[in-house]
């Protein structure tokens, strides 16, 4: 089975317009004279996507996605964004992010609905799990996971399922520099494909790309991916360096090689 790697950089709320723009321009002059083998996405702020996305398409190094959506269509939300605004602009969507989950409400209800309105967009979605560092201290991490890989298994068809991506990002981890065990991710990893394999088969679950997130660097990535761990890589600080998120990608690419 031929499943391409993935490596994702979510930018967050770190750049002004200008300073995102150039990183985009430097991204791609790190890229030039290298062919990743990995999909490479970047999601900047809304506001820059039009003239990053325009961009990327010319310089043909990296794909544009989106931090987060609204999850309605459309209607009277003041403040939020639509898929149609983010559509012409972007080929996926991060939904259900951890920062997302917690200032915007957004629930394992309302992940399984962006996820559906994405996929009617034809918009790919990058779904985030993951435990807090409460559940993971009281034993309870297999059981979250198991909770909200389910409410996917469960919500989305066949097709929209195998279109999703799923990035299991321990909450505890992000930003913080502290990494959890890459035998503890894999094994999480393993849950999540073994219980899509036990809802359709092994070969189903093989095809589904699974990510891993979380103080991701150049001097620990290669540890989470290749192998029964993650497809791939989404990467928040670290992605900010074109030097080092192509280190990124170059190690991620080295472990599918
Ligand atoms: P980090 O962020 O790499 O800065 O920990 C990852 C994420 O939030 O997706």
């Amino acid at each position: 089975m031929n499943k391409k790697p993935l490596v994702v950089g979510n930018w967050k709320m770190e750049l002004s317009y200008k300073g995102e723009v150039e990183l985009a321009h430097a991204l791609a002059d790190s890229l030039k004279g290298y062919v990743p083998k990995s999909d490479v996405v970047i999601c900047p702020s809304y506001v820059a996507l039009p003239e990053i996305a325009s961009f990327a398409k010319k310089a043909g190094k990296f794909e544009v996605g989106a931090q987060h959506v609204f999850w309605e269509e459309k209607g009277a939300f003041t403040g939020q964004i639509s898929v149609n605004s983010i559509k012409p602009h972007v080929s996926w969507c991060i939904v259900g992010h951890s920062e997302a989950r917690m200032m915007a409400g957004v629930t394992d209800d309302i992940v399984v609905g962006t996820v559906k309105l994405l996929k009617s967009h034809n918009i790919a979605p990058i779904v985030c799990i993951g435990e807090t560092r409460e559940e993971r201290e009281g034993d309870r991490t297999v059981e979250k996971i198991r909770a909200q890989v389910d409410m996917l298994i469960q919500n989305l068809d066949r097709t929209s399922l195998v279109q999703t991506v799923i990035a299991y990002e321990p909450i505890w981890a992000i930003g913080s520099g502290v990494l959890p065990e890459p035998d503890d991710v894999a094994q999480v990893i393993l849950l999540i494909r073994k219980q899509i394999a036990d809802r359709y088969d092994q070969a189903f679950a093989e095809r589904i790309r699974i990510l891993y997130g979380g103080s991701v660097k150049p001097e620990n990535d290669s540890q989470y991916v290749g192998g029964p761990n993650a497809d791939g890589l989404l990467v928040g600080g670290a992605s900010l360096h074109p030097q080092k998120f192509l280190d990124i990608i170059k190690s991620v690419d080295e472990a599918f090689a």
